[in-house]
């Protein structure tokens, strides 16, 4: 991710978990007259990169909004598009050096996906854990449908009242922290169902830029952005 700006930009403690919401990739492509489908793989391709750079300036957890569970009423191209996407993603995971420094979760009710998927899903997460850049990668996921599923959790596990604690750590994302920033693409100023309960205290930063196009330099504004808000978590 080439930045125009020199000046490296560093984070510390307070921003240990950025999340985004990669939207705008069917405009982008419709833009250039092409299929939805050619948005998305320049949204797989951007997606990397972004990852890469975040490791790079010190954020310890990233987490992407690949697949919600609204998404599988996209035309079925689109869907098998993004799949093939994810698949591909997944050889790179396994195969490619640069990808080896990475700790893998995927997010989301996966039991609906083809069980090769799910096996390769699987793999990535057993081989690359114990590394230092966490990814949390949101497939088949609804912050709804995550909430619901944890709280059948408890049930089952015989839990007759819960606590705050033990829907934390019953969710999908029970071993990351709570996101200190939320960054959504595409000019839409909403969250669609995207870390409901995690998002309690995340600061939310949207940007008009399309996902594909999203820089290191428009990273670096979010950052900014972040650290000029004070965060008071309900106080004073
Ligand atoms: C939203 O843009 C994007 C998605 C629903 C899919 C995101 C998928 C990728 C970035 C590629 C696959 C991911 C991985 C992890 C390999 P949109 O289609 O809603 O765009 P629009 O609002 O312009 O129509």
């Amino acid at each position: 991710m080439q930045k125009k700006d020199k000046e490296p930009i560093r984070v510390d403690e307070r921003l240990a978990h950025i999340a985004f919401i990669m939207d705008g990739n069917g405009r982008w492509a419709q833009r250039r007259m092409m299929p939805r489908e050619y948005g998305h793989k320049a949204g797989a391709a951007n997606f990397k990169k972004v990852v890469r750079y975040c490791g790079n300036i010190g954020i310890k957890t990233v987490t992407v909004y690949a697949f919600s569970t609204e998404n599988w009423s996209r035309p079925q191209r689109e869907v098998e598009a993004i799949l093939r996407l994810l698949n591909e993603y997944l050889d790179a995971c396994e195969h490619d050096r640069e990808a080896q420094d990475i700790r893998y979760r995927f997010i989301g009710d996966r039991s609906v996906l083809p069980a090769d998927l799910q096996a390769r899903i699987e793999r990535v997460e057993r081989v690359s854990a114990g590394r230092v850049l966490t990814l949390n990668i949101a497939l088949n996921y609804g912050g709804r449908d995550e909430i619901v599923h944890a709280c059948n959790a408890l049930i089952a596990a015989g839990k007759k009242a819960v606590t705050a604690e033990d829907i934390s750590s019953a969710l999908y994302t029970a071993d990351s922290p709570d996101p200190d920033l939320i960054v959504r693409t595409g000019g839409e100023l909403r969250l669609s169902n995207f870390l409901l309960w995690q998002a309690a205290y995340a600061e939310l930063y949207f940007t008009d830029v399309l996902w594909p196009d999203l820089s290191a330099d428009d990273i670096d504004e979010a950052v900014r952005h972040f650290y000029a808000r004070q965060r008071r978590y309900g106080g004073v």
